[in-house]
């Protein structure tokens, strides 16, 4: 029988409200992770779960302190021979980034499975325990091995690096957009259809071992009529990064690129990116990436390129080892 635990954060999956037609302005993380196991069917022969709660919070209030004890948590469970696999409850607005980053950082074939709710746990047709459920059956199949860190939502299996939430209320938010989901949870258990290329966990140029503390980066979005407003703030400030959300293939308004430039000679690195939701910022296309020494952030959306920016400023702020990184992870 495999061993699956389940690490608790909160989240809507764990959220409480007073009537069950409500959807909205209910608690988020407001039960136990007791009470999300005691939703759970008779799991019969698929796994013995043991639950812990690491912390309760909206997702929308994390912190990179957050990123960094579940991280450590999820090597020290994975590094016990006992235990089979790992499922993360999460609040799914910021999801995506900390699923990215466990992808980033934790060294294990074993599998990670986030998972998250739409609807409170006391709301009319709650998703989060078919959601939670569905998380286990990936958690304890061979099939989830070496896949990276997942995302199960829905029924639908992600890659971490791929998936986003695209909706602010409907249950079937998440998708790993031009991607395609790796495979579904049907009614005979996970199947999967793909794997992900990008280097992830094992093969990741990261280990959480030798990670204390993460880089300040910001995002700037980039918009008509835009000001240089928030890019020299950044620069006052003192962040090491910035992510630029750039219209179209990341391209940069006039009216920002010399404080962008003037970022990039104060040491702060500069990624583009793009805030369409869909294809790659390529370097060297739509600006002289390597004259700017700028990075191009290929297909990650502005927040997963947030977080690989942050693990790459732990290993040096030169171009070429961040344009690296952005190629390959
Ligand atoms: C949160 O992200 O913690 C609240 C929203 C949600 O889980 O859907």
């Amino acid at each position: 029988m495999k061993q699956i635990v389940i690490l608790a954060t909160g989240g809507t999956i764990a959220g409480a409200a007073p009537d069950p037609r409500q959807t909205a302005g209910y608690r988020a993380g407001a039960l136990p992770i007791q009470s999300l196991m005691a939703a759970l069917p008779d799991l019969g022969g698929l796994a013995t779960v043991a639950g812990e709660q690491l912390y309760a919070i909206d997702s929308k209030d994390i912190a990179e302190e957050h990123w960094l004890i579940l991280a450590r948590r999820v090597g020290e469970l994975a590094a016990d021979r006992q235990v089979d696999g790992i499922v993360v409850t999460h609040g799914t607005d910021t999801l995506e980034e900390t699923a990215y980053f466990l992808n980033l950082v934790v060294r294990t074939d074993k599998p990670v499975v986030l998972v998250g709710a739409m609807r409170p746990a006391t709301a009319l047709s709650a998703d989060g325990p078919m959601n939670l459920y569905a998380a286990l059956r990936t958690a304890a199949a061979d099939g989830a091995r070496g896949q990276g860190v997942l995302v199960v939502m829905n029924d639908q299996i992600s890659a971490a690096r791929e998936v986003t939430k695209r909706h602010a209320g409907n249950v079937a938010t998440f998708g790993p957009g031009e991607f395609g989901f790796l495979g579904e949870v049907g009614p005979a258990g996970p199947v999967f259809y793909r794997s992900p290329t990008r280097r992830h966990t094992t093969a990741s140029a990261f280990d959480i071992a030798a990670i204390d503390r993460l880089p300040a980066v910001e995002i700037v979005y980039g918009h008509a009529g835009m000001s240089p407003l928030f890019v020299d703030a950044a620069i006052a400030g003192g962040v090491a990064g910035l992510v630029y959300a750039g219209t179209g293939d990341g391209t940069i308004h006039q009216a920002v690129l010399a404080s962008l430039v003037a970022a990039r000679a104060a040491g702060i690195a500069v990624v583009r990116a793009s805030r369409t939701g869909g294809g790659r910022v390529v370097a060297g296309a739509a600006l002289d990436d390597a004259g700017l020494d700028f990075v191009a952030a290929d297909t990650l959306n502005p927040q997963k390129a947030r977080v690989l920016l942050q693990l790459g400023l732990t290993q040096g702020s030169a171009r070429a080892r961040l344009q690296h990184l952005f190629d390959t992870h």
